[in-house]
């Protein structure tokens, strides 16, 4: 008989997730075996008490991720066998920052912790598809590649659904949509250029700007990072300077931008002229209170490039996001992102201008809100309960827990465990340029775990990492 335990509150994964996820945490934990076969699907379902649709559905789900192969007849086998051992990655001299590019491997049914990955098991899959076929119903669009900028109501959508609650008023002229932020961020650096000769950052940081505007050129400059956010005590500002800021949530130490700082900065915009570049990436994630108005709707506001993203409300493939800017810039911008692209994808556009009309992403959104809380919650408990030298700050909001630890040796200890027992961890070296800083943190990223699943790993930590009088 198969050990699962299902939950049925309001938060908890539908039921076929459920299933399926704790048979394929059995399969690479070796509790069931190459060869061996499933129960079959009416005889799971009456001893879970859940319809047979959910456990054929969760079994479907498994042989697509090839843990099982279903064989007409015979019933599902487990056809998953664990790779041979390789050496974990060194977080501290593994720094990937010289990497031209990273690459986000697929691990069929590991525990990630990647703070990147929003929740895709929440996903509202058939008003998603609901919503597709609505776009499909009028296949002459299809054709039309619409203006560079973005599609206008989408546009219009996003000046009317989204920027108000960061205190934004803009016009869709002043909105272009573009691929991901990452692309938004190479499209400024090309057109600024004649401007702009020196991109500021705080470091340990999301460097993944940084390195984009160095490919074209761009001297760095890094900052300290402290609790009240990047410390400009030492910048001699002048009106070729950009400053890459991340007001609300500093990644990954989830630092809020303090109230005397925000003012100073908002100063260097005003009187300096220095171009300030947003990245508003999750503040629609705050748990116990509200974010600040955006920098953009400030009085700085025409110094500021605001940048969104649909990564974190929708999924990370999405690849949807949206700067807010003077209409001149967006015109610039628009223009090169027509010659490199024709644009941004029509489709996936009129898409999520679907989710947004019929109020889809609106509910998405406000469910997503409630239900990482709730992982956030867990997740400081469980961390508090099995990790008892790690120091960290509850985060207000965001989508992971920053965590240090008092034992030495410790942050080392656990990243190797993590990424030998096929968790997919943040490679924090990639936080910083410096390749002689330690690391000596860790990102967890919450969004995408499954609670149990991560309770029994952190328990697992808890024995092979600690010392007796440590332990519970
Ligand atoms: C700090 C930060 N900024 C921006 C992004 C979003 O980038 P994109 O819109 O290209 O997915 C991410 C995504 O993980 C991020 O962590």
């Amino acid at each position: 008989m198969i050990d699962i335990h299902l939950s049925h509150s309001a938060t908890a994964l539908p039921l076929y997730q459920q299933i399926e996820q704790q048979i394929s945490w059995q399969v690479i934990k070796g509790r069931l075996n190459y060869g061996e076969y499933l129960p079959p699907s009416r005889e799971l379902a009456r001893q879970l008490r859940v319809s047979r649709g959910s456990v054929v559905r969760a079994y479907e789900a498994l042989c697509m991720k090839e843990y099982c192969h279903s064989h007409t007849g015979r019933g599902t086998m487990v056809i998953y066998r664990e790779k041979p051992n390789a050496s974990p990655p060194d977080p501290v001299t593994s720094l990937s920052s010289q990497l031209p590019h990273a690459v986000d491997k697929f691990l069929p049914g590991g525990l990630s912790l990647l703070p990147s990955h929003a929740s895709t098991a929440h996903l509202p899959v058939s008003e998603f598809r609901q919503a597709f076929n609505r776009v499909l119903r009028y296949p002459d669009r299809l054709n039309h590649f619409g203006e560079s900028a973005g599609n206008l109501e989408l546009r219009q959508l996003i000046c009317d659904q989204i920027l108000p609650s960061r205190g934004i008023s803009a016009s869709p002229h002043e909105v272009l949509i573009v691929p991901g932020s990452q692309y938004g961020s190479l499209l400024l650096a090309m057109t600024v250029r004649q401007e702009r000769t020196c991109f500021h950052f705080g470091e340990p940081g999301y460097l993944e700007f940084a390195r984009n505007f160095s490919r074209f050129g761009y001297g760095l400059q890094s900052h300290r990072m402290d609790a009240e956010g990047i410390d400009i005590s030492g910048f001699r500002p002048a009106s070729k300077d950009i400053l890459y800021l991340m007001p609300e949530h500093h990644f990954p130490q989830c630092i809020t931008l303090s109230d005397a700082r925000r003012s100073e900065i908002i100063q260097l915009a005003c009187q300096k002229k220095v171009l300030l570049l947003e990245d508003d990436y999750d503040s629609e994630f705050y748990f116990d209170k509200v974010p600040h108005p955006a920098l953009r709707s400030t009085a700085a506001a025409a110094q500021v490039i605001y940048m969104g993203t649909f990564s974190k409300v929708l999924f990370n493939n999405v690849r949807l996001g949206y700067l807010v800017a003077d209409r001149h810039l967006v015109q610039q911008m628009a223009a090169l992102h027509w010659s490199l692209s024709r644009g941004t994808s029509g489709l996936l556009q009129q898409w999520v201008a679907e989710l947004l009309k019929n109020g889809i992403y609106s509910r998405h959104l406000r469910r997503m809100r409630m239900v990482y809380r709730h992982k956030r919650d867990d997740m400081v408990n469980l961390v508090r309960k099995y990790l008892p030298d790690a120091k960290f700050t509850v985060p207000p909001g965001g989508l992971q827990l920053y965590v240090r630890f008092i034992q030495p040796g410790k942050t080392h200890q656990i990243y190797n465990w993590l990424t030998s027992n096929n968790i997919q961890v943040a490679d924090t070296g990639n936080y910083t340029f410096d390749t002689n800083a330690k690391s000596d943190f860790i990102v967890i990223g919450f969004a995408n775990i499954d609670v149990n699943e991560c309770e029994t790993v952190l328990q697992r930590i808890n024995q092979t990492l600690y010392s007796v009088s440590d332990r519970l």
